[in-house]
């Protein structure tokens, strides 16, 4: 993975590793990310500003306000800019001040304002590193929530061979990469899925229903779950294993049903997909007895279900977000346009109940995604898994 867009903050102090700060330097740029160093003062004696500031292609910040150039710098600013913050080499002093929330230099005052994640990857001599002080004071940070990128084993400046080398650039750079491979764009999300078919009882043996298998739904909840999100899955009658230590499983059976559940959960999602196959209609009476044959004709009479998009969709309130199915065998476009207006969808998803592959029961699906402002997104035809990955990615336009 490539880091290209991603804005990182790096902190340096006054520890003989800083050095390994050009490096880590040059390793963050070769892969595509920003990055602005802030040093103390004391970093300014192991390395100089010239070196990262031609490294990293950005002056090095050190001080509140540079006198040469009259130029202030805003230690608030620099904290909302990044998408994460590391310091290394972290030095005990630092260290012993993030842990106090000592704030005396630009680069205490940034670790203060900063609301993105912060690696901390101390170095220092081994005695210093085993210290109680010092061990407390990682701990403590620790606890604040930062990730402490370890001192690793090996020769130290003191000639002393031991733990307290601050980890190796190529290191930092691989525990980097993991964080924003893992970054996950639901966190803290509520997402409720609809999924699967209804069944709508004739007699108590027989029911109408549909060939929906749930897949497609489930595909979506686990996607969204990957990415942090909190899932409700409101699901008809499937086959599927469903994984009830990851997802809150509502199972239901009729239309009537579904809406009941969905619409108990609904204030509280941020984004709510329709994927059930809901049956829009139902046997206005149900047989107590199994119906007999009687040899002549039977006539059903069926009456609307209620429609749980539509229901919901009037109840929508701005900061949700509602992403509807299209299950269609003609005029595939104008019947999900009509149906996103209709239910109110930010998004619908169009999918074709008649093509090889497409749709019911199969592993895989092929999709056409409308916004509502009028982009289109066409995919081929993919697993059900790549093509919720899709979806997710086109909810996360309409909620940046
Ligand atoms: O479950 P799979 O086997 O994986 O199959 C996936 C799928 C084909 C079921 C799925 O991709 C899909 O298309 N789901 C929607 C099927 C459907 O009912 O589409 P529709 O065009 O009839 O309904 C339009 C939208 O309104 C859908 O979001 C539907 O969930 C919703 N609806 C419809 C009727 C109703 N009474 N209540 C609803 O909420």
């Amino acid at each position: 993975m490539n880091l290209k867009g991603k804005r990182i903050l790096v902190g340096v102090t006054g520890s003989i590793a800083a050095y390994k700060t050009a490096i880590l330097t040059r390793l963050l740029i070769k892969s595509g990310a920003e990055v602005q160093l802030v040093a103390t003062i004391a970093a300014l004696d192991f390395i100089t500003p010239l070196t990262l500031a031609t490294l990293s292609k950005r002056p090095v910040l050190s001080v509140f306000f540079e006198k040469s150039s009259g130029q202030w710098h805003n230690h608030v600013e620099l904290g909302l800019w990044a998408d994460l913050f590391i310091v290394a080499p972290l030095s005990a002093n630092t260290l012993a001040k993030f842990a106090q929330g000592g704030c005396d230099n630009l680069l205490t005052a940034t670790y203060l304002s900063c609301r993105c994640p912060v690696m901390l990857a101390p170095a220092m001599d081994l005695d210093m590193y085993q210290h109680p002080s010092v061990r407390a004071n990682l701990e403590k940070v620790a606890s604040f929530g930062n990730v402490i990128l370890d001192a690793e084993t090996g020769e130290l400046a003191s000639g002393l061979s031991g733990q307290g080398r601050m980890m190796e650039p190529e290191h930092i750079l691989e525990q980097v990469i993991e964080f924003f491979n893992s970054k996950k764009d639901f966190q803290g999300k509520k997402v409720m899925i609809t999924m699967g078919p209804t069944q709508e009882a004739l007699d108590p043996v027989r029911f109408l229903s549909n060939h929906s298998s749930g897949k497609m739904g489930y595909a979506l909840a686990k996607t969204f779950e990957a990415q942090g999100a909190s899932v409700s899955l409101v699901t008809g009658p499937v086959a599927l294993k469903l994984d009830e230590s990851r997802f809150q499983v509502h199972r239901v059976t009729t239309a009537a049903e579904m809406f009941e559940v969905a619409k108990s959960l609904h204030a509280q999602m941020d984004v709510v997909v329709f994927a059930a196959a809901v049956a829009d209609f139902r046997p206005q009476n149900v047989a107590d007895q199994k119906i007999k044959k009687a040899g002549e004709e039977l006539t059903l009479r069926l009456i609307p279900n209620v429609d749980i998009a539509l229901e919901l969709g009037e109840i929508k309130s701005a900061n949700q977000i509602h992403v509807g199915f299209a299950l269609e065998t003609e005029q595939e476009e104008g019947n999900a346009k009509t149906k996103m207006v209709r239910k109110n969808f930010d998004l619908v998803v169009l999918n074709s109940a008649t093509e090889v592959g497409v749709g019911f029961k199969h592993d895989t699906n092929q999709v056409r995604i409308f916004h509502k402002g009028g982009n289109e997104v066409q995919s081929a035809l993919l697993s059900k898994d790549a093509i919720a990955e899709i979806i997710l990615e086109e909810v996360k336009k309409v909620a940046s």
